[in-house]
């Protein structure tokens, strides 16, 4: 239903956002839209077009031909496209994440995405996530959760991560001052800084579950549904 209540999560890398905003999209009903995919895809390209990250005016300039769709897949992963190519597993890299905050903190790049982002939850029905949802994309989103974990936490998740797909070369403590450079970027940066909506329900994620943490989301949903 198009019309139900827009879902806004924000919250620092490695929080859950991804993993928890894409079950409770299933488990109510609504679009999945993973903001933190397209900035990674914008990355990805202006990697690819050997263009240096830090060049506003050349990233803006393939802004307007870049083509960038979200499509969910049978299993309801989401898969990103660029012109029509697969870019899903591409925009996960090193590589691109090490260039990521340096990117999204231009006004081209955002005022670009996020007016896609706005196209998308037009008619509500989306759960989106990312690190200016509640502020900027949706301020009046019906409800709005900023998820947060501790630094060392969230450097405990990604390395697991890692070592799930093989990667066992990088050590936690480099890992953990990653994500605390990446935090500080995205915290200081002067156009929609990653921070806490007035009106958003703060969840400190350490020590709980994904499904602790689902049901405590859809559980503030439909208290607000039912309104
Ligand atoms: O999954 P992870 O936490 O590593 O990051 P992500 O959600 O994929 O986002 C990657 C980067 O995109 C963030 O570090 C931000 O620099 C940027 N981003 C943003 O500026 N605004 C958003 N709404 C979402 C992501
Ligand atoms: O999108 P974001 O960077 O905020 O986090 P994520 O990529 O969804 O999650 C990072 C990792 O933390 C995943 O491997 C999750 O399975 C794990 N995790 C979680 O998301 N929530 C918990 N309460 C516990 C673990």
């Amino acid at each position: 239903d198009a019309r139900k209540p827009i879902l806004a999560i924000d919250g620092p890398a490695g929080a859950g956002k991804s993993t928890v905003t894409r079950l409770c999209a299933q488990r109510l009903g609504l679009l999945y839209l993973d903001t933190g995919a397209m900035y990674r895809a914008v990355t990805w390209q202006v990697l690819q077009s050997q263009i240096p990250p830090e060049d506003e005016v050349a990233v803006a300039q393939i802004l307007p031909t870049l083509d960038l769709k979200l499509c969910t897949d049978s299993q309801a992963q989401l898969r990103v496209y660029i012109q029509g190519c697969d870019v899903t597993e591409v925009i996960r890299t090193a590589a691109v994440t090490a260039h990521v905050s340096t990117i999204a903190a231009q006004p081209a790049v955002r005022s670009a995405l996020v007016k896609q982002q706005q196209r998308v939850g037009q008619g509500g029905g989306v759960a989106a996530e990312g690190r200016d949802i509640g502020t900027h994309v949706f301020p009046d989103a019906q409800l709005k959760i900023f998820l947060t974990a501790t630094v060392e936490e969230r450097a405990r998740r990604r390395m697991q991560d890692l070592i799930k797909q093989g990667e066992t070369q990088i050590s936690l403590e480099t890992l953990r001052q990653q994500i605390a450079e990446r935090d500080r970027k995205d915290s200081s940066r002067a156009i929609a800084p990653l921070m806490q909506a007035p009106d958003a329900i703060p969840i400190l994620t350490d020590g709980r579950s994904i499904d602790q943490v689902c049901d405590l989301i859809v559980q503030h949903y439909q208290a607000i549904n039912d309104c």
